[in-house]
């Protein structure tokens, strides 16, 4: 059996180091924002597993689509002996690729939560104990510290995901995987696209509540990790489509005027009744603008997937 490896690039006093500035930054300015990684502790990478199982959130179904139907494709354009995915969460719709590639030698998947990366590595080594597994626990916007594993490399990068960085950080994002990528190596990107605002706000406010719950487990992150006390009963979930900037935002907003305190930092943060704080954008795409974004950052399109349906597009990617 391949030895399973879990490398911790982040020290455990880093990851709250770094939580810790984001909810000072994020909750002593207005508007109140807390950036979207922090939702992904075990609750909460358990209930994003819940939401890719709902009727209303489409995306994980028609990134499979693509996934099943160009697989072959995307094997043969990469011949990826090392396949590196950013943000694998449970690696769940990774298996396409897995088996998609018969040169693989290693799969190192990249993700913030402990939980996901040794649940998916587990699973995996039980259907495939030849692979490799290299897993990281590490910020994909951080800078990436990669093992030394064979090439051509394919980066995934699936679900959308890089919908949930802001424009600048997203430039910064792709910029530094094209920094990573040698000659031979390729970008996997998975990008949800522009639709009927109808079918976006419902993905991000299903009937039965999991995205909701999802959006008020980071109170219960920063209530542990900071010693704060914010109550989740006392906030609505709200997902809200802006057609400016073509995102979905996901927020919490105040049912009555109330204080939390957060022990640990010695801040109290006041909200007034009504008041909305911003956890999550969740970007929406067109070709065009995945084209210009990659071409910004190095990178060329050069091929473009999309499900039957039209609503998702997996694109594969080189370096200029
Ligand atoms: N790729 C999977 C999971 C998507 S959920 C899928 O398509 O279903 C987003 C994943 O990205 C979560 O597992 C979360 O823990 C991880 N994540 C979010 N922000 C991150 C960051 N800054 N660095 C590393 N992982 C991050
Ligand atoms: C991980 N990411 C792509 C999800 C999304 O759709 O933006 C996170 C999510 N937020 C609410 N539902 C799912």
């Amino acid at each position: 059996m391949s030895p399973f490896l879990l490398t911790r690039t982040l020290p455990v006093d880093a990851t709250e180091a770094s939580l810790r500035a984001d909810v000072l930054a994020g909750l002593s300015r207005r508007p109140r924002t807390l950036p979207p990684k922090w939702f992904y502790d075990t609750r909460g990478s358990e209930l994003f597993e819940e939401i890719t199982r709902l009727p209303e959130y489409y995306p994980t179904r028609a990134e499979r689509e693509i996934l099943v139907a160009h697989a072959a494709d995307i094997a043969t354009a990469s011949g990826a002996r090392t396949l590196i995915e950013l943000g694998s969460g449970s690696s769940e719709k990774t298996r396409h690729l897995l088996d998609a590639l018969p040169r693989l030698h290693s799969y190192v998947p990249v993700d913030v939560s402990e939980s996901a990366l040794t649940g998916a590595a587990e699973a995996l080594l039980a259907e495939r104990p030849e692979l490799n597994v290299h897993a990281l626990i590490a910020d994909f916007t951080g800078g990436l510290a990669l093992p030394g594993t064979p090439g051509p490399r394919l980066v995934a990068f699936l679900g959308g995901t890089i919908g949930n960085l802001l424009p600048e950080e997203r430039a910064t994002f792709l910029r530094s995987v094209r920094s990573i990528l040698s000659p031979g190596d390729a970008l996997l990107l998975g990008t949800d696209l522009v639709k009927e605002p109808a079918t976006l706000v419902a993905a991000y406010d299903d009937a039965s509540g999991v995205t909701a719950a999802f959006n008020k487990n980071v109170l219960e992150v920063v209530n542990r990790a900071l010693d704060a006390d914010f109550d989740p009963a006392d906030f609505d979930h709200v997902a809200r489509w802006d057609s400016d900037a073509e995102w979905i935002e996901m927020r919490l907003r105040a049912r009555s005027a109330l204080t939390v305190k957060i022990h640990e930092l010695d801040l109290v943060v006041s909200f007034e009744e009504g008041e909305e704080l911003r956890t999550e954008v969740s970007a929406k795409f067109r070709r065009d603008r995945v084209r210009e974004e990659l071409g910004d950052a190095g990178l060329r399109l050069d091929q473009w997937w999309t499900d039957t349906a039209g609503r998702f597009a997996v694109s594969l990617a080189t370096a200029v």
